[in-house]
């Protein structure tokens, strides 16, 4: 193993941060595997708990309905007087501006950090910083006002323009930096899978919410993503069931996840509106019907 990614950040093995996990030299999977325990009770016992939610990361399967949550949420969040911060960390998928009623991007977070000569050069002191407030951050890269941000990492936009590590280093270096105030809450729309957890992107977040379809591959994959958040001290973990299209269906589904030990936190009902949204790529309504229900999410996490 490569000594760049060592879970809890030591430079080398032996240095003041190593916690002598055995990753480094492990030679066998049985090794392996108890470095692994080992590194998953260490960031267990050292979770930093917030008593309310204030960086929420949803993620899920491909499809599920997490940058839609995303939007319904900040929106929420926003309507009970939080100032709110929505941040696109998805590589792929370009359209969550325009879900939020954005007209324009912001600039890339990543052009920060990625060396492109024939970009301007562009001021990134403020994300050098070892903490950073809402208020440092500039207006090209967060677009919006009046208690509402949005910022992207990146897009993967040219063939061989190589692969999203370094989008990830730079969401989580952001995450761990950015300081949040009473009333202050980030939105984290995640990328597709479980990649992100394996590259520790979820690291500084206090909150996983998994969008949850009602299909075998996304239900499984809520379990394994809240074994994951577990494992990285994540101490807010739940499940949001989402185009749930009846009761029955409802109920089949949280059995399911409660086998797997996920808790449900709310249902979104499959919604025509929220469909046709998303299919025209326009901003949801702020009439649609899963309005009360988000509310009762929103309530649920804050309980
Ligand atoms: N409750 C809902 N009822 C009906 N349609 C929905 C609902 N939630 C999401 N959708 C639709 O499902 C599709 C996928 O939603 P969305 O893009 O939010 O998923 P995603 O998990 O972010 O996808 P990706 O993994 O590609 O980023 C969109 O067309 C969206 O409009
Ligand atoms: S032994 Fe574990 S904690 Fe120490 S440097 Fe290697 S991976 Fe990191
Ligand atoms: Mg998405």
């Amino acid at each position: 193993m490569g000594l760049f990614h060592c879970p809890v950040g030591a430079a080398y093995y032996d240095d003041e941060e190593c916690i002598d996990c055995g990753m480094c030299y492990a030679k066998t999977s049985a090794e392996r595997v108890e470095a692994s325990k080992k590194i998953r009770a260490y960031f267990q016992a050292h979770a930093a708990r917030n008593a309310v939610p204030r960086k929420i990361a949803l993620c899920g399967k491909g499809g599920v309905g997490k940058s839609t949550m995303t939007a319904l949420l900040a929106r929420a969040l926003r309507a009970e007087g939080n100032r709110v911060l929505v941040l696109d960390t998805d590589e792929s998928n370009p359209g969550l501006y325009r879900l939020l009623g954005l007209e324009r991007e912001p600039r890339y977070l990543i052009s920060l950090r990625k060396r492109d000569p024939g970009a301007i050069e562009l001021d990134g002191a403020w994300l050098d910083r070892e903490q950073i407030a809402l208020d440092d951050i500039p207006a090209e890269f967060a677009a919006g006002g009046n208690g509402f941000r949005f910022m992207m990492i990146g897009k993967i936009e040219d063939p061989f323009q190589g692969c999203a590590c370094s989008m990830a280093n730079v969401v989580k270096e952001f995450m761990e930096k950015l300081t949040l105030g009473d009333g202050e809450i980030v939105v984290i729309d995640m990328e597709a899978g479980v990649e992100s957890f394996g590259r520790g992107v979820e690291r500084f977040v206090d909150t996983i919410l998994a969008v949850v379809e009602p299909s075998y591959e996304s239900m499984a994959l809520a379990g394994k993503i809240a074994y994951m958040a577990q494992g990285m001290g994540i101490g807010r973990i739940g499940a949001v069931l989402n185009k749930v299209p009846t009761e029955n269906v409802r109920a089949r589904m949280a059995e399911e996840l409660g086998k797997k030990g996920v808790k449900v936190v709310g249902t979104i009902l499959f919604d025509p509106g929220l469909n046709e949204a998303g299919f025209e790529g326009r901003p949801i309504a702020s009439e649609d019907s899963a309005r009360e229900d988000i509310q009762g999410i929103v309530k649920s996490l804050f309980e």
